[in-house]
């Protein structure tokens, strides 16, 4: 295959959820559709991971670095698919939003009872930055959830987001009978406890055997809906799509193994491939001939006996072969990626190609920073990395007032890691400054490693501030020393104002008092 039919066929995405709405159910479905999986049941990530990820963990214990899920590559249909984990429970931390500024689509699994969850949501805000086609398939239809149009109305509302459904349902809970592909024209009938369905070609949604083989009372509901669905809806926009506009949606039961390959049909015929970045001299395209990539997350050995960490990396064009010498931008200087690693499901292994799209694990030992870009020479350097509005914050002390300066620069280095942002108080300045973390667990694994790697015996004073954002003026001119409202401007590490809010309401009050600004959710 030429390099360029290698980088066409990959298909990099993410999954977008809130917890349990059945993500790792999914996630395992999908692997079991495409045969990486014989047998469902092996991935469950909670409480023991098996099968799928074996292999890898041997190379975890040893390393003691948890990369398990972080990406799963397989083949399917003729495409390489890079499914990149958003770590999602009490692990779900500012990695979580990285990891989309990697992907090149994703797909929305929505819990069909709960419609859009707050998580979800927020999820979505990083999709809408970047403008990600967005895929939406609305789990567990073998409960009694929203009416479907409900569904639509709830995610066009609550997230701005125009859907396209391309399968409905046929009834739901106990009443569900199957689902009827609008596009192709078919029908799936679905019994509980089987996984294969009887596949039937109809003419329209009017077929009459429709209603042959559901019954009246399901068939009724059902072409009442699409009687006003076909009438509303007009030919699929592709461009729409791609540009995050318009999601297509489907219908189904991860569970029961119930329209997940109709989802994955649809991913097949429809996710974009690797797609252009924005790099700070122009864009650079997948198929340019120059290697670059940048790092998107890095992974921190908990285990301080391997002081060594995995750098993710995100090729955005051309060709990675192993042992080849990259430039590494932010250093200027030469490095060789010797040791990377793929992630094929059934075996993570030491990679010798790999393209635009594909995600490389690089064994790093402390030359990486989120966001670093690293070419084959040429100069680009890809924006930088968005900081975002992190949800818990604290302070530090330090029992022994001997090891201040010590303790600043560990959480410096911690904070170039990405795990923790570090806000300044204008009053106080550099001496004691307020931390800010996505996730409640990268407090936990803050004060573990300062205590474990630095030796540093540091208490966390949580404070009540619950959202910081990014003040910026709307006609581009630099925000002044202080904001109307009272409150006071922290700065970030790059020097840019940005205020600590208790609750989401002070947000509205600000906007309120401050029309001349904009309030952003990521620092850039
Ligand atoms: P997550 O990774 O998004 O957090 O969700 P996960 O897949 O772990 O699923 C959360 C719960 O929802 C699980 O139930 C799972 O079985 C269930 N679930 C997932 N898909 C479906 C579906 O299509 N229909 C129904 N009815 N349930 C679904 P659990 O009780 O936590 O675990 P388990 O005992 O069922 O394994």
């Amino acid at each position: 295959m030429t390099r360029s039919e290698e980088i066409n066929r990959r298909r990099t995405f993410a999954i977008i959820s809130h917890p349990d709405a059945g993500k790792t159910t999914i996630t395992e479905k999908i692997l079991y559709t495409t045969n990486i999986i014989r047998e469902a049941g092996v991935v469950k990530g909670k409480s023991g991971t098996k099968a799928v990820t074996s292999d890898w963990m041997q190379m975890e214990r040893d390393r003691g670095v948890s990369i398990t899920s972080s990406v799963m590559s397989f083949d399917y249909k003729g495409l390489r698919v890079n499914l990149l984990d958003t770590p999602g429970h009490k692990d779900f931390g500012e990695d979580t939003y990285r990891t989309l500024i990697a992907a090149d689509s994703a797909a929305m699994l929505l819990d069909a009872a709960k419609g859009v969850e707050e998580r979800t949501k927020k999820l979505f805000e990083v999709c809408r930055l970047r403008k990600t086609p967005i895929f939406t398939f609305a789990n567990k239809m073998d409960r009694e959830g929203k009416e479907p149009l409900e569904l639509i109305d709830d995610v066009e509302s609550t997230l701005k987001l125009e859907c396209y459904p391309v399968t409905w349902p046929i009834g739901m809970g106990d009443r569900f009978r199957g689902l009827y592909h609008r596009l192709n024209r078919k029908l799936y009938l679905y019994t509980r406890g089987e996984e294969d369905p009887e596949i039937i070609d109809v003419k329209d949604h009017n077929d009459p055997i429709i209603v042959e083989k559901v019954g009246d009372e399901a068939y009724l509901k059902f072409s009442e809906d699409l009687d006003l669905l076909e009438g509303a809806l007009g030919t699929f926009d592709r461009e729409r799509f791609l540009a995050g506009e318009i999601s297509p949606m489907t219908f189904g039961s991860a569970k029961n193994t119930w329209g997940v390959d109709l989802f994955l049909d649809l991913f097949t015929e429809q996710a974009p491939g690797p797609g252009p970045r924005q790099a700070r001299d122009g864009i650079v395209q997948a198929e340019d001939k120059s290697f670059s990539g940048f790092v998107f997350k890095i992974q921190a050995n908990m285990d301080r006996r391997h002081r060594d960490r995995v750098a993710f990396c995100r090729i955005v064009s051309g060709e990675f072969e192993r042992g080849m010498k990259v430039q590494h931008q932010r250093l200027g200087r030469e490095l060789r990626l010797s040791y990377a690693n793929s992630f094929m499901a059934r075996d993570r292994e030491t990679v010798d190609n790999a393209y635009a799209g594909d995600i490389l694990g690089l064994v790093d030992t402390g030359n990486f920073q989120i966001g670093d870009t690293i070419t084959d020479g040429k100069k680009i350097v890809f924006d930088e990395m968005p900081r975002f509005s992190p949800e818990c914050f604290g302070r530090l002390s330090i029992k022994d007032p001997l090891k201040r300066k010590q303790m600043q620069k560990a959480v410096q280095e911690v904070a170039e890691e990405g795990a923790v942002q570090i806000f300044f108080d204008p009053i106080i300045g550099e001496q004691d400054p307020v931390l800010g973390v996505v996730g409640e667990l990268q407090f936990d694994v803050l004060l573990y490693r300062l205590n474990d790697e630095y030796k540093l015996d540091v208490k966390l004073e949580r404070l009540p501030l619950s959202v910081a954002r990014w003040p910026v003026k709307k006609d581009g001119s630099p925000v002044g020393r202080s904001i109307q409202g009272g409150t006071k401007l922290f700065r970030d590490v790059a020097d840019r104002p940005v205020v600590l809010l208790q609750k989401e309401w002070d947000l509205n009050w600000l906007i309120k008092e401050n029309p001349d600004l904009e309030f952003h959710i990521t620092g850039k």
